[in-house]
């Protein structure tokens, strides 16, 4: 964190970016993996991938507004990382409030709004309250939709999600008739944001890693072997064209 990257430029919005609305994913669901190869490849440790990484977000936040994304939600920690050594789970939960004090005024002036998904009550006060500020000082923001992935796990979100749908049906403030898939969403973290329309995972796996589950059902997947540190608005424009090739069908011909 210690480099200052350029940032968006102020660009205004809606301009210079090659697509047409329905081109471009109107959500974006990224998991940001390969931090720790990425270091190891160069003989650092793994924190300084993780570092590494937060530059790749400032890029692809900047691209992502260049090609009016409206959301862009980035797996930033899941409910299993708490399984790593704690000095790197400290590294990383640090991370969030250090990029933000970088760049949450350009943020800010290009109308970017932040949000969260996941359990941000079991985080370190000093991650939640910088996320906090941050959603609360970019609420009334309209452009790209920001949205971390903190503490987040696909199961820990359902199963948080019936809990409450059980315990409004006891209350009676729901009914078994009422529950169809899209009172489910309102249950779950992601509330009010469509699904997202493209998942990039970086780093070579090709798993879910627990992330969206409900969300991801109909959702165009792109690998890339590339790791995110090394990830870049070529590659992230690379998999726009990808998106834009594939034909969705839901189940239709
Ligand atoms: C992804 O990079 C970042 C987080 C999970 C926080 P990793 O740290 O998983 O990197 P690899 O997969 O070990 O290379
Ligand atoms: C997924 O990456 C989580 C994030 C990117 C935050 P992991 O590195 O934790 O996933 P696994 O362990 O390889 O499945
Ligand atoms: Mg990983």
């Amino acid at each position: 964190m210690s480099m200052k990257i350029p940032f968006l430029n102020h660009k205004p919005l809606n301009q210079s970016h090659q697509y047409s609305e329905h081109d471009t994913p109107e959500h974006i669901a990224i998991v940001m993996d390969g931090n720790g190869r990425w270091a190891r490849k160069r003989g650092l440790p793994r924190v300084a991938g993780h570092k590494a990484g937060v530059s790749t977000v400032v890029k692809i936040v900047k691209a992502a507004v260049k090609f009016n994304v409206k959301v862009l939600t980035l797996y930033t920690f899941s409910t299993e990382n708490w399984k790593r050594p704690k000095p790197e789970v400290d590294t990383i939960l640090r991370l969030p409030k250090e990029f933000l004090h970088l760049y949450l005024p350009e943020l800010i002036s290009n109308n970017v709004r932040i949000e969260a998904i996941g359990d941000m009550g079991s985080l370190p006060a000093h991650t939640r309250e910088a996320i906090q500020f941050a959603i609360d000082r970019t609420r009334d923001n309209d452009g790209l939709l920001l949205n971390f992935a903190l503490n987040y796990g696909g199961r820990s979100e359902i199963l948080n999600a019936m809990k409450e749908m059980f315990s409004d049906m006891n209350e009676a403030k729901l009914s078994l008739d009422e529950l169809d898939e899209q009172r489910v969403s309102k249950y779950l973290y992601t509330a009010g944001l469509p699904d997202p329309d493209l998942l990039i995972r970086t780093g070579g796996e090709k798993r879910l890693s627990n992330f969206l589950l409900w969300q991801l059902a109909y959702t165009e997947f792109w690998f890339t072997d590339v790791l995110w540190p090394d990830f870049s608005e070529k590659e992230f424009l690379h998999a726009l064209e990808e998106y834009r090739q594939r034909k969705r069908r839901y189940g239709g011909v």
